[in-house]
């Protein structure tokens, strides 16, 4: 798709609740692919103006271009303080402010034994999938707090709470996400920045196949048999409850991690 050339007629018709993030500004991270994708499209239908980033330039220039002239795009890696810094400040510049982090760019672990996983790949997966959300808090919480408040949510993982065996360091990092989710919630509450976590099961994205899920139709039919109201979820499901956090409506909710997992966690 090249984001020159898509007509509003092609864009998607907008779901969510109107109006909802009237005025909001919202930082999207991965936001050219799946969930992230998903929750740029979602927040901008909800009336926010949006900033999709991702590592690659064209993904997220597809994704602002889905939505249009509210949206814009910016090339960064979330695991590089500097590029990080570069996405917060391009962002008030451009609408003034920012009242929504996303922090959702992840990726996922090949499952392998313990003995199997190299060290440069633990490192990277920590990085990315934890570290960031760090520095992305770093980053967004002074733009906050010059707004008076805003909401940062992080798409952890039901990993995080149910880990399945060869997903060490992404059972790890997950679950790290969920300390720092707390942790910030208490230390930012003051400055009235709300902080929670989404708990997705398994969401056929480009991202599910690299666990080696959508790849392998057995064991996805195998995890489906576990998960009470059945594997009907798709990235909009997960984006309409970053929507949630994101707005008004759970103003009074922080340091939570929702579980968008079909009753699987129970
Ligand atoms: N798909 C699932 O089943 C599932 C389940 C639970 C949690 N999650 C989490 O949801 C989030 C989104 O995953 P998805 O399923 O939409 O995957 P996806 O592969 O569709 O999208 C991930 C996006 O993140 C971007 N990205 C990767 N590394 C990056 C980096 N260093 N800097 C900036 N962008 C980077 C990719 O370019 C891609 O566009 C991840 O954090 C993932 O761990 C996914």
């Amino acid at each position: 798709m090249n984001p020159d050339t898509v007509s509003p007629a092609a864009r998607p018709v907008p779901r969510g609740v109107p109006g909802r993030l009237d005025g909001r500004v919202a930082i999207v991270t991965g936001a050219g692919s799946g969930i992230g994708r998903a929750t740029a499209l979602r927040l901008a239908a909800e009336g926010a103006s949006v900033v999709a980033s991702d590592l690659s330039a064209d993904a997220a220039a597809e994704t602002a271009a889905l939505i249009g002239d509210s949206a814009l795009s910016c090339q960064a890696d979330v695991t590089d303080g500097e590029a990080v810094e570069r996405l917060v400040a391009t962002t008030v510049a451009t609408f003034g402010g920012v009242d929504v982090f996303h922090n959702n760019a992840g990726m996922a672990q090949a499952a392998k034994p313990l003995g199997d996983v190299a060290r440069a790949e633990w490192d990277r997966l920590i990085a990315v999938n934890l570290t960031a959300f760090f520095v992305g808090a770093q980053a967004v919480a002074p733009a906050m707090r010059a707004r008076g408040g805003g909401s940062i949510v992080v798409t952890a993982s039901t990993s995080a709470v149910h880990p399945r065996a060869g997903l060490s360091a992404y059972a790890a990092a997950k679950s790290g996400v969920l300390g720092l989710t707390r942790a910030l919630a208490l230390e930012l509450a003051a400055d009235q920045i709300r902080v929670n976590a989404i708990n997705p099961v398994a969401v056929r994205t480009p991202m599910l196949s690299e666990f080696r899920l959508a790849a392998d139709e057995e064991l996805f039919d195998k995890l489906a048999t576990t998960i009470p109201l059945g594997t009907a979820i798709d990235a909009e499901d997960v984006a309409a409850a970053v929507a949630y956090l994101a707005s008004d409506d759970a103003r009074y909710v922080t340091g939570i991690a929702l579980n968008v997992d079909g009753g699987r966690d129970l």
